[in-house]
């Protein structure tokens, strides 16, 4: 779909940007590498079963935001919804949230075991720290670039990032009556990939401390308002466009958002969130911001 002045609309550039993403990750685990084939069956599995794609789109859009090719952005971005995906799997088992269905299918761990399941969000882990470097090795940018971003991603994704996120939301099951005990858990299980992603595309472009400081402060509040919105929709959603079940945090007793302060702040808090991340984007004088403003108004409406 074009818009007025013929230019396609975020709901173009999403859907044809995910199409590209999902061609690479239909090849991400190297048919010639020996792997037992029900650990390759799990892994493609959960990485293909679709998803909506929003942390390989920020890397490619913080990187093209700053003068980069998706091309160059494409691997980080790939590497990202690896680490996401494994990250679900986990998620979903009997052990965390035992959920049985996500993006639209049974969960892995239904079809394939808890074993495989584990260790399929295992491999997923780690390819993604491989094809980064394999790219970063092949791709004649500055190495500099891609030790930040391993590093990044290694403190985003694990213990004082998502796994910590994680672990704290698990902990603070029934316990949580602050909202900065919660704001933490949201920012670390969520906000960290999602900032993660936004400062990985603009390392790909080159970009310098206060651009980065941007995407960060971009990131985090768009992270923040994307897990409260989630929050939101496992209370209010349509599980089939969802493709996950709803009430899941009722189940697991989960405090949320909604549960701490009420639906409506909740929801203002989305929009406040969403404000003060384009505010952010607009003042630092980016080459190209369209995509990223367009992409957190989106996500302000998402139903899914
Ligand atoms: C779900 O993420 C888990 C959260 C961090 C809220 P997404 O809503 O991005 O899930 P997919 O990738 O579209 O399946
Ligand atoms: C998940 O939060 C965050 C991560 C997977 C890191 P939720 O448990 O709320 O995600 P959903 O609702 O199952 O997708
Ligand atoms: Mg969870
Ligand atoms: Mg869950
Ligand atoms: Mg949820």
């Amino acid at each position: 779909m074009k818009d007025g002045i013929g230019i396609d609309t975020i709901a173009t550039y999403i859907a044809d940007t995910a199409a590209e993403i999902e061609r690479e990750l239909a090849g991400a685990l190297p048919a010639s590498w020996d792997i037992p084939a029900s650990l390759r069956a799990a892994a493609d599995y959960s990485l293909m079963a679709g998803g909506k794609r929003l942390r390989p789109i920020l890397v490619i859009a913080a990187a093209e935001a700053l003068g980069g090719s998706k091309m160059a952005a494409m691997p980080v971005a790939c590497a990202i919804e690896m680490v996401h995906t494994y990250s679900l799997i986990h998620d979903d088992l009997p052990a965390m949230d035992n959920d049985d269905f996500r993006r639209g299918k049974p969960t892995n761990h239904k079809v394939y075991g808890e074993a495989m399941a584990i260790l399929a969000g295992d491999g997923l882990l780690t390819h993604a720290f491989f094809a980064i470097a394999r790219a970063f090795r092949e791709s004649g940018l500055p190495a500099e670039r891609g030790l930040a971003i391993v590093e990044e991603l290694a403190v985003r994704a694990g213990f004082a990032g998502m796994v910590g996120g994680q672990a704290a939301d698990m902990l603070g099951e029934q316990g949580i009556t602050r909202p900065e005990e919660l704001e933490f858990i949201h920012l670390h299980k969520t906000a960290d990939l999602i900032v993660f992603s936004l400062r990985a595309g603009g390392h790909i472009a080159g970009a310098n401390e206060a651009q980065l400081a941007a995407l960060e402060t971009f990131g985090r509040c768009i992270g923040l308002a994307f897990q409260i919105q989630d929050d939101i929709l496992d209370l209010v959603g349509d599980e089939i466009k969802l493709g996950k079940p709803v009430k899941s945090d009722e189940r697991q007793k989960k405090v949320t958002y909604p549960y701490l302060i009420g639906l409506e702040t909740s929801r203002e808090k989305v929009r406040k969130l969403t404000q003060e991340a384009t505010d952010a984007i607009a003042a630092a004088g980016f080459r190209e911001p369209r995509r990223l403003l367009e992409l957190a108004g989106y996500l302000v409406n998402r139903d899914r």
